[in-house]
């Protein structure tokens, strides 16, 4: 071959238009296949996907969950050092549901109250799925059958809570009085992988879940929005069963028999699984703090150096976070104790285009002088009146931020760490609600609909530091939209490229960057997409187009960069089977036509 100047982040293909189709649209030279349909047995018995939606909670408790979101493929011979793009464990997020495909009529009521098998039904449907899946000699992929390492993890699977908030008597339960257990992961929404190859899923929204009828409420539960009556009625369920009761965490009812009233605090956190043992208990990270995680993001690891990683906050005007272990980094002995111990940042972006990370631990003289000065204060909606220790900041990591003066962003989504360059890009998705009061550099748009995409390199190209320099990488919008860097339009806008509210973030293996949107699907932008960018030229172009209705949201490909994963979440619609009436949230797979790297 000859020489090349041609960098391998380069942008190799001829970017598709927008889209109004319900179906996938790549480029020329690309192919698609959708993969691993909610419903799809996986595990147990394999119970085979009933169309008209009368599969059983139990069932579905062996099937794919619905509403894919963050995905990873984890090489079946990765812990042996190995590479294989050909067979693996596809692990991958359930955020939630659409109880109208869920169902053969949808949620039903009976006197107010919902049949039990319904509710386990649901609980089943969300949480996590590792599936083991193999390339075949034609290159089809399949699912192993009966391979032991296929595994549902659902909103009712037992969890240890780890780290500085186990033991803490604001997480006692009737479940676990001493605070170190708990049931279920909840509205997984990213991820992200270790390095040292498990899986951690994001619990986001699990707000939601929960109701609360009294007249006050914790601020463990207000500072996240747990209303009167949660999303889906789960704790209407007519049993007695505490796997249902405990989503009712008023103080009403409880009992000291029965009481729940702190199963709320034992949710909004990182949670990390193995995929390789399949028996393991998922164990809930809780020094990485307790907020609505969206996913992580590792830096990546070096011997002998603090293990860090980076989670944003997604809600309007909340905060990105980065943690950083205190115990160091050895890949013969690295595992999930490294995330109980170390530090919580949280991020200040400063309008000159410096940042500072602020340690939120009351052994910091500076935050612990934060917090005295708060006390008896009003911080947000909270009368602040201190906390406990340590495990009460992380319980209460929002609060905690607030105190230590974070800079409130456009709503965190995904994180992503640039493999060449080593610098850290997060998607801000929007924020209708920003007024023109409240923009700062890093989020200068009043009403930001569209949303942006801000970088930054930490000082001296070292993820410990406590110090970097932002910039915003791109402003999505419509057509002619500018990012302009010292006065030049670095991007403009075009037909070929147009976004609006980028979600999900990825580098992959050669340094290209995929952005993903969840977004207005009207004109000019049409249904949600992918788009690929090289982060040296930031020229991007759009890659994929989902059917209607969806985000498109979770993307991975194999080590070779030859077999693309790419989750759709509630398309509408007969996606992808037309002649099934309910919608399923599915994989794609995309591949070249000519086994070539995707994107080049
Ligand atoms: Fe579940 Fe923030 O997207
Ligand atoms: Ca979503
Ligand atoms: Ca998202
Ligand atoms: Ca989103």
């Amino acid at each position: 071959t000859t020489s090349s100047n041609v960098s391998s982040t380069d942008i190799g293909f001829k970017a598709v238009p927008t889209s109004t189709a319900n179906e996938v649209v790549v480029p020329e030279g690309y192919s698609t296949e959708a993969f691993l349909p909610w419903g799809t047995p996986i595990t147990g018995s394999y119970p085979a996907y009933k169309p008209d939606g009368t599969n059983t909670g139990a069932e579905q408790e062996q099937q794919m969950g619905m509403h894919h979101d963050g995905v990873h493929f984890f090489p079946i011979d990765l812990k042996a050092g190995g590479n294989s793009s050909s067979e693996g464990l596809l692990v991958m997020n359930h955020e939630y549901i659409n109880q109208g495909a869920l169902h053969a009529n949808g949620a039903t009521y009976v006197n107010d109250m919902r049949p039990a098998d319904e509710v386990r039904k649901e609980i089943a449907a969300h949480g996590v799925s590792v599936v083991h899946i193999k390339r075949d000699t034609n290159g089809k992929w399949d699912i192993v059958f009966g391979s032991p390492f296929n595994r549902r993890i659902t909103g009712n699977t037992e969890m240890d809570i780890r780290g500085p908030v186990r033991g803490y008597s604001k997480l006692i339960t009737k479940y676990s009085p001493d605070a170190t257990e708990t049931r279920g992961t909840l509205n997984n929404c990213a991820m992200g992988p270790t390095p040292w190859g498990t899986y951690l899923a994001a619990e986001e929204n699990w707000h939601g879940y929960f109701a609360n009828g009294d007249a006050t409420q914790p601020r463990e539960q207000t500072r996240h929005g747990v209303g009167s009556s949660s999303r889906y009625d789960w704790e209407l369920a007519d049993s007695a069963a505490d796997q249902y009761v405990r989503f009712n965490v008023s103080t009403i009812g409880a009992t000291a028999a029965d009481d729940y009233r702190n199963e709320a605090n034992t949710y909004g956190y990182m949670v990390e699984i193995d995929p390789f043992s399949p028996e393991s208990k998922p164990q809930k990270r809780t020094a990485l703090g307790r907020f609505g995680h969206e996913g992580v993001i590792f830096a990546p690891a070096k011997e002998g150096e603090p293990v860090v990683c980076y989670s944003g906050d997604d809600s309007r005007f909340e905060y990105i976070y980065k943690f950083v272990s205190s115990k160091p980094y050895y890949a013969a002995t690295a595992g999930g104790y490294l995330l109980d111990e170390g530090t919580l940042y949280v991020a200040r972006f400063n309008d000159d285009g410096s940042g500072d990370w602020l340690p939120l631990d009351l052994d910091d003289a500076d935050f612990a002088a934060k917090v005295a000065a708060a006390e008896g204060t009003q911080v947000g909606d909270v009368q602040f009146d201190g906390f406990e220790n340590q495990a009460d900041v992380l319980l209460n990591t929002r609060l905690a931020a607030d105190i230590a003066g974070a800079t409130p962003m456009d709503r965190p989504e995904w994180g992503a760490v640039d493999p060449n360059s080593g610098q850290v890009y997060f998607t801000l998705t929007n924020n209708s609600r920003r007024t023109e009061e409240q923009v700062n550099a890093a989020n200068p748009n009043a009403n930001n609909r569209t949303g942006h995409i801000i970088r930054w390199s930490e000082e001296g190209n070292d993820h410990t530091a406590t110090s970097f320099d932002w910039d915003i990488f791109v402003f999505a919008g419509e057509q002619g939209t500018e990012t302009v860097v010292d006065d030049e339009v670095i991007v403009s806008l075009t037909d070929d490229n147009i976004f609006n509210s980028p979600d999900g973030l990825w580098f992959d293996y050669n340094g290209r960057l995929w952005i993903q949107t969840d977004g207005s699907d009207a004109a000019p932008y049409q249904n949600n997409m992918m788009l690929a960018a090289n982060p040296e030229t930031r020229e991007i172009k759009r890659f994929f187009v989902g059917p209607e209705g969806c985000e498109v949201t979770g993307v991975v490909s194999t080590p070779d960069v030859k077999t693309m994963f790419v989750n759709i979440q509630h398309p509408d619609g007969n996606w992808p089977d037309s002649s099934d009436p309910r919608p399923r949230d599915a994989t794609v797979i995309v591949t070249k036509d000519d086994g070539g790297v995707i994107g080049a």
